[in-house]
């Protein structure tokens, strides 16, 4: 474990997402105070105390501060912003459009007054809008707010091709880009288990089925689930990306970025691999992509900009 980094970081939201995500930045001590902040009285402050005590049996010096008070978050380094309502069986993450905007609308004016240097990741639904209407409402530069799925929508194929191929997972790299939705662009071409290509190990046919169930993993948990959404890999997912930013680490992870012409689109946020530094998005990596691969993502970024243009008409954006 690394020396307990010197900063502040906020969780925004203490449902499920946000306190496994509270638990794993105390855990690796990715900041000195962790603020836990929700609308539900008692809630963060409830979960906070609970991780200040498991503290003192991990032996780990992070703080967790939980509050119903915006002002609690002022001077935050980092914010990850996990609000909002999760999706229920049958719903699409963009049936989440109107009460999720709102609320990220609400949570935008206070990072922006209360902590304007800050890094923020969104992981609210749906991802790649709500990470626009962020940024659109902090108007932080592009490169300081990001949207967390590449790196969940990269592990779920993972571990379906260590599951499919019989291999450790710890040795499989996978790669998804595009939206955080049905339209998503699973990258088989750059995915591997130890750097042996995947049409070596399963037949073209086990490839569609597990990119088909990549596409659909999110609801496969809620319907597993049934009431909410999954948590552990999405906590895991978030805070991988925070570590990177918080440590320098530099890692290159599967981001929503907003693009600048990069991958030929403009003024759109979309999954691209990334690389996640001090400076927070340090370098969008643009890989030469397939006709098909093209094709794909010119559909995720036409589903994406048409739920833009809702934000617009709901008079959220
Ligand atoms: C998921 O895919 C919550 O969107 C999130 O599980």
């Amino acid at each position: 474990m690394s020396a307990i980094q010197q900063s502040k970081v906020t969780v925004v939201g203490a449902g499920f997402v946000g306190m496994t995500c509270a638990q794993r930045c105390a855990q690796e001590e990715l900041a000195a105070e962790i603020v836990l902040i929700d609308v539900l009285e008692g809630r963060p402050q409830g979960i906070a105390l609970d991780l200040d005590q498991a503290a003192a049996i991990e032996g780990t010096g992070t703080r967790v501060v939980g509050t119903n008070d915006p002002a609690d978050t002022a001077g935050s380094d980092l914010f990850i912003v996990t609000a909002g309502r999760p999706r229920k069986p049958g719903m699409s993450r963009s049936d989440l459009l109107d009460v999720n905007g709102r609320i990220v609308g609400e949570i935008a004016e206070y990072i922006r007054t209360g902590s304007p240097e800050a890094f923020v990741i969104v992981v609210t639904n749906p991802l790649d809008i709500m990470t626009h209407l962020m940024r659109a409402k902090t108007g932080f530069p592009s490169k300081r707010v990001v949207g967390m799925a590449g790196v969940l929508d990269s592990a779920r194929f993972s571990w379906f091709i260590a599951e499919k191929t019989g291999t450790s997972v710890v040795d499989v790299d996978a790669m998804v880009l595009g939206a955080h939705g049905d339209s998503m662009v699973p990258m088989e071409r750059y995915c591997t288990v130890n750097g042996v290509e995947l049409s070596a190990l399963c037949s073209k046919g086990d490839i569609d089925e597990m990119v088909d169930r990549t596409r659909g993993g999110g609801a496969e948990i809620v319907n597993l689930l049934k009431t909410g959404s999954a948590f552990y890999a999405p906590a895991s997912a978030a805070v991988a990306m925070a570590g990177s930013i918080l440590r320098d680490e530099k890692r290159l992870l599967p981001s929503a970025c907003f693009l600048n012409g990069q991958f030929g689109f403009e003024g759109v946020y979309t999954g691209v691999p990334a690389v996640l530094g001090k400076e927070g998005v340090e370098k969008i990596v643009e890989l030469p992509l397939t006709t098909e691969a093209r094709i794909q993502m010119q559909k995720t970024v036409g589903e994406i900009e048409a739920d833009v243009a809702k934000l617009v008409e709901l008079g959220l954006l």
